[in-house]
């Protein structure tokens, strides 16, 4: 297929990109740069940069021709800085995703995958989180997702797109051989932020609560290894009809607390890493994790990682090799 995949220099856009790529795909990465890396990119892919508030760039990307499908990573990502900013997270991921549909519908390419996320359930109901639960979301950064999910649902009836919204839980890891891996700036993801600890950049690391109604107290996340997230994208692609909607929740079913997070690099470090018990954060619930039942049943998929020591072994290998990220 050939596909255009915008956000493709970032952190789970690139490692998709590398899928694809090594499944025989002909991939346009279309990316401004803002938070991707051009190192980043597949060398077997070609990279467009741009935005996507770029309306005649995008019009020209698409008219080069003969796109099979679309990928559509690219969005602003903190939690926190969407309830501080959210006309940016309004802007960016809802205003850029409607142009983006719009040039679809122009320029005729009936398959997508968006990534969307495990914050629109918000708080959910009750663990593992099934993709039936109500969508709830708590903050701007969820809401934009949610409503492009219903973009995409409503396209699916008016014009006969097809869509599959993959509701990520928390994407982590780096990729096996050690060639790309997470770099965010600044950033604000404990598994990274820990690993600055044992590089000796970083003194120690803050667990943000440890009075939840969880097993230690510290919050309990669905650590999805980000090569595993790359395999059901191309997957979801390459099942993908025109004029079906689907969604899917995207964990290992597993939940790990921040402390258990801690310990796993611990032993993969060989580092003390002092960590702090700290005030809760704004916005975090308790507990999320995945019910993963219906995307390995629909698209035959199965997480490889899903011990947190695997996935922390390959996020380290990347942090030792690269302390100052793709820089
Ligand atoms: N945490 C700490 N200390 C830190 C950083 C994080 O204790 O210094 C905790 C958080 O409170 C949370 C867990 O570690 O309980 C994971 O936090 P991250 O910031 O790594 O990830 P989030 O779960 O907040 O966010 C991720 C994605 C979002 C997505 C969200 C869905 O980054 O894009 O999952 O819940 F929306």
């Amino acid at each position: 297929m050939k596909l255009l995949v915008t956000g493709g220099a970032g952190y789970v856009g690139s490692h998709c990109v590398r899928e694809l790529c090594s499944a025989g795909h002909e991939v346009v990465v279309f990316d401004n740069l803002s938070a991707g890396h051009p190192q980043a990119v597949d060398a077997k892919a070609t990279l467009v940069e741009g935005d996507l508030a770029d309306e005649q760039l995008v019009d020209r990307t698409l008219a080069s021709g003969g796109f099979d499908g679309l990928m559509h990573f690219a969005a602003s990502l903190d939690v926190g800085e969407s309830v501080r900013e959210p006309l940016k997270y309004y802007d960016n991921n809802a205003i850029n995703t409607i142009r983006l549909l719009q040039a679809m519908q122009r320029h005729e390419v009936h398959r997508l995958v968006f990534s969307s996320t495990c914050a629109t359930y918000g708080t959910p109901p009750s663990v593992p989180i099934t993709e039936d639960m109500p969508q709830i979301p708590i903050n701007p950064y969820g809401h934009t997702k949610l409503a492009m999910e219903w973009a995409m649902r409503d396209s699916a009836e008016a014009w006969n797109l097809g869509a599959c919204c993959l509701r990520y839980f928390n994407a982590s890891g780096a990729s096996a051989d050690g060639w790309i891996g997470e770099d965010h700036d600044p950033e604000s993801h404990l598994i990274p932020l820990i690993l600055q600890v044992a590089l000796g950049q970083r003194e120690q690391i803050s667990i943000f609560g440890v009075d939840y109604p969880t097993r230690d107290g510290s919050c309990v996340r669905d650590y999805i290894h980000v090569e595993d997230l790359g395999v059901v994208h191309r997957l979801a692609i390459e099942s993908q009809q025109p004029g079906k909607f689907r969604y899917y929740n995207v964990g290992t079913g597993v939940g790990n607390s921040v402390k258990q997070v801690i310990d796993a690099a611990r032993e993969v470090t060989a580092h003390d890493i002092p960590a702090t018990p700290s005030p809760r954060r704004v916005g975090d619930p308790a507990e999320l994790y995945a019910d993963p039942t219906k995307i390995m049943a629909e698209l035959g998929w199965k997480p490889k990682y899903t011990d947190i020591v695997d996935t922390m072994r390959t996020a380290w290998q990347w942090h030792k090799d690269h302390p100052e990220g793709f820089a």
